[in-house]
């Protein structure tokens, strides 16, 4: 069975330890979390079990798999006097694979762009391999990742761009949405109420979607109907262009992530 160095024990790379053990993917003995931070290492270890290593490469020699989960500044210095040729997970937002494989050393590098629902097991994550990571490498890399949620492979590196900006900043866009949706129902008079309607009716028209698998635009039929109070709100966001705005909006995080990407 393979091993596991997961690099950097914040909020990504403990929400992603506390999958793989909770799914089974990898026993606790099979598990080496990683960090600078001793005091995020035993919590971890306590919690789950798990060994501990304040060195990446203390570490790369015990696993067959290393997992980046450093913020992307860390990099550089987390590599300096750090080279491996094992399989390569990163999930650092906006550094290409090239990047990986000259700061690593491997050319088996699977870079991937996750989201923070990660944490409560219902990410989805986008991901490209380097053309040298094996099938068997690959059955593998998507068992980690169904751990936290739903995975797609894109052959494209720089789709991972556009799934950046759909789903990696997408949870905030509902958040946003949220809120106004919160500060209109206090408006209204809702008071401390307003937060908890806002909140269950994102989680129910979620798991409705989830559940029923019923495309969106069917969805929102089916609550709005002709001459409706739906419509009547609806109406309103049509004529403020919203399908325009969520383009604009989607675009812009794109171009960012390109930016970010070539180092801007
Ligand atoms: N959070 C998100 O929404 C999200 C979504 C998708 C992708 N990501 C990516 O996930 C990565 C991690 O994000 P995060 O929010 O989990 O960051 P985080 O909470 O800051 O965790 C990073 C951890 O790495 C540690 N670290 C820094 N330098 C290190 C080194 N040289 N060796 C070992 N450990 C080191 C940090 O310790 P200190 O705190 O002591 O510096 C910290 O504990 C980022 O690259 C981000 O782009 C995040």
């Amino acid at each position: 069975m393979s091993k596991i160095a997961v690099v950097g024990a914040g909020v990504m790379g403990s929400a992603i330890v506390a999958s793989l053990i909770r799914e089974k993917i990898f026993t606790p003995a099979e598990v080496i979390a990683v960090d600078v931070n001793c005091r995020k290492l035993s919590v971890l270890k306590k919690k789950f079990k798990i060994k501990t290593e304040n060195s990446i490469s203390d570490a790369a020699t015990k696993v067959d798999v290393i997992l980046l989960a450093v913020k992307p500044q860390s990099l550089e210095s987390l590599c300096e006097n750090f080279s491996t040729d094992k399989l390569v997970i990163s999930i650092l937002a906006g550094t290409r694979v090239a990047k990986l494989k000259q700061l690593t050393g491997s050319a088996k590098i699977v870079r991937v762009m996750p989201n923070t629902p990660a944490a409560v097991g219902c990410g989805i994550s986008g991901w490209h391999a380097s053309r040298q990571v094996a099938k068997n490498e690959k059955v593998l890399v998507r068992q980690i990742l169904e751990s936290f949620g739903e995975q797609a492979e894109f052959k494209n590196e720089k789709m991972l761009d556009a799934v950046t900006a759909i789903s990696g900043s997408g949870p905030a866009y509902f958040f946003a949405f949220a809120e106004a949706l919160e500060k209109a129902a206090r408006k209204m008079g809702l008071g401390k109420n307003a937060a908890a309607f806002v909140g269950q009716t994102f989680f129910g028209a979620a798991k409705l979607a989830d559940i029923s698998e019923i495309p969106f635009a069917k969805l929102r039929e089916n609550v709005t109907s002709k001459g409706g109070t739906t419509a009547a709100a609806l109406a309103v966001f049509e004529k403020a262009g919203l399908t325009k705005i969520v383009e604009h909006a989607t675009l812009a995080a794109k171009k960012r992530a390109e930016e970010l990407a070539n180092g801007k």
